[in-house]
């Protein structure tokens, strides 16, 4: 297959370069600065140049990369952070693009929890338009919505407190069951459905082979570091505050809603009782098979201590 990655420079867009290479496929990835692309990307890739910002959100630059590819994994910025008309315009770009290039599928990554109904959250509700945006030129769809990523935890709002102060601080309740699971099972599954166009329009809540309470996580990283790490529930109001740099650039009434939003959806994933946090993977692994990696094993392949 060739496959065309959209948001191939973020942490999920890279593991679905490298997995959708190790699986022998033909890759190439639409980004704004290839030159940037080239030095974080492995060789043996096409690099296509796209502005999603442009006036057309990038449809005539993806209709050109999308040319001769057979599958689109759709990655996009956080619905948390930007603005959510524009990526709600992005996709429709890139439905239209991918018609207008012949493409067989495009899987759309939501990065999030999803439900199949408007939840009242704003970065919830925008994937959702995203999802209905990219359908919309009519090329079928696959759309793949996963819980937490293992990843997080090497990134810096997790990682400095395992590596400086053994601790795994997290913004979940102690009782929260958490079914966690690494990018790169995240790419085999996307990977996977783009040979599956039988599935056209099915949404995949998808997560990892176990669902974990904090405490188990923190036993599985001390196993793995060879250390003791202990569980932190960090409140959602710390979490939030920890993540006010991520909203500088906006004004300041602006990011104070965006900080409360992010507050009101992380009360959500902790509480709510559609539980958006857990998923049962038997019935997708029926329709996607891909063997999943344990929280332990993946733990076990990453340096839990500074370099
Ligand atoms: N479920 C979880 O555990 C979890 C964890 C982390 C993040 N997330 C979610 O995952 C999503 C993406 O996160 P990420 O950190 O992987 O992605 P990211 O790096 O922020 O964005 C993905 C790609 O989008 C492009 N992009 C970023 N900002 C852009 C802009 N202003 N205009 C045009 N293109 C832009 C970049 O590609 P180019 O620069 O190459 O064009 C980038 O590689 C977010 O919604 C986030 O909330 C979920």
């Amino acid at each position: 297959m060739k496959v065309l990655v959209l948001g191939a420079t973020g942490d999920q867009g890279r593991a679905q370069v490298e997995a959708a290479l190790a699986q022998g496929h033909q890759v190439r990835v639409a980004v704004r600065d290839p030159e940037r692309a080239a030095n974080l990307l492995p060789p043996g890739i096409e690099v296509a140049r796209v502005e999603l910002g442009a006036a057309d959100a990038g449809e005539e630059a993806l209709a050109r990369a999308a040319e001769g590819c057979e599958a689109i994994l759709a990655n996009y910025p956080s619905s948390s952070f930007n603005d959510g008309r524009w990526l709600v315009g992005a996709a429709a770009a890139a439905g239209r693009a991918a018609t207008r290039a012949g493409v067989g599928i495009i899987i759309f990554n939501t990065s999030l929890p999803q439900r199949e109904r408007l939840m009242g959250f704003a970065a919830h509700d925008v994937r959702y338009r995203m999802r209905l945006a990219l359908m919309e030129a009519g090329v079928p769809v696959v759309t793949l919505a996963p819980v937490v990523f293992m990843d997080n935890l090497l990134r810096g709002w997790a990682f400095p407190a395992i590596a400086d102060e053994d601790c795994f601080r997290y913004a979940h309740r102690p009782e929260l069951e958490v079914a966690w699971i690494c990018q790169a099972d995240v790419a085999s599954l996307m990977l996977a459905a783009a040979v599956r166009p039988q599935l056209a329009g099915s949404v995949f809540r998808i997560g990892g082979p176990e669902t974990l309470r904090g405490a188990e996580v923190a036993r599985r990283l001390s196993a793995a570091a060879g250390r003791p790490i202990r569980f932190e529930s960090q409140s959602v109001e710390a979490f939030c505050e920890a993540m006010r740099p991520q909203v500088q650039r906006h004004e300041p009434a602006e990011a104070a809603h965006l900080l409360e939003e992010l507050g009101r959806i992380y009360r959500w994933y902790n509480e709510g009782p559609e539980r958006p946090f857990s998923v049962d993977m038997a019935p997708v692994l029926e329709q996607l098979p891909v063997t999943l990696t344990p929280f332990a094993d993946w733990a076990g392949r990453q340096l839990w201590s500074r370099a």
